[in-house]
């Protein structure tokens, strides 16, 4: 993965970053507001400016991790949250995360920006990131997949992916979404029915 490194770095660099909406997502946001237990487990991986992370900890939750391959990511999320707890950010690959029993798996522009041919490996590794019944939740691209990153997809490619290997509760339009991605995203909620062999 050392080409993903400098890749991903280059970009951060550069300033390259367009995907930053530099705050959390409405619906994200929306989500986040409705969760009672602040002591759940959370990742939030390929994480870049983690605003979602920021959002958490400013609400109260306590054991919320970030991962981001690029190092410059990481050092600019540091930069922007000093507060947030540094042995809860990791700068690694995702693929390579060996912590488990997540209750809840964040998804910000982060399946959009792997290479499509590592969708299924990402699926099962999210199944085995999660404790039983925790979720995957967040937002997919809905335009064709193309040129990437972001690569795109549709409802029926990402149902294909996910319905063996979870239940997948909402994939559905996104109703709150920042007017730029309105109509172009979907928001999900997948749960980690039981474990597979
Ligand atoms: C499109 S950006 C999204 C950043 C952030 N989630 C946001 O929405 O602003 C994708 C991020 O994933 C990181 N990334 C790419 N491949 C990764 C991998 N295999 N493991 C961890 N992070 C990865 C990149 O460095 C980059 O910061």
């Amino acid at each position: 993965m050392a080409s993903e490194v400098k890749y991903w770095t280059d970009r951060w660099l550069k300033n390259e970053i367009g995907w930053d909406i530099g705050e959390i997502s409405e619906p994200l946001k929306s989500y986040f507001d409705q969760l009672a237990d602040k002591s759940v487990k959370v990742l939030i991986p390929g994480a870049g400016n983690a605003y979602e992370a920021e959002y958490l900890l400013n609400l109260g939750f306590s054991n919320v991790f970030v991962i981001d391959i690029s190092d410059i990511a990481v050092e600019s999320f540091k930069k922007r949250c000093p507060n947030f707890p540094s042995d809860h950010i990791i700068n690694g690959d995702f693929f390579d995360l060996t912590m488990q029993d997540f209750d809840l798996i964040i998804e910000q522009t982060f399946f959009c920006a792997i290479n499509p041919e590592l969708r299924s490996r990402y699926v099962y590794k999210m199944k085995d990131l999660l404790k039983v019944d925790g979720k995957l939740v967040g937002l997919l691209f809905d335009f064709p997949l193309k040129d990437g990153p972001p690569f795109g997809g549709s409802t029926e490619e990402y149902t294909n992916h996910f319905k063996d290997i979870f239940e997948i509760e909402k994939l559905e339009t996104a109703y709150n979404s920042i007017p730029p991605r309105k109509g172009r995203e979907l928001f999900i909620r997948l749960r980690n029915a039981a474990r597979h062999e």
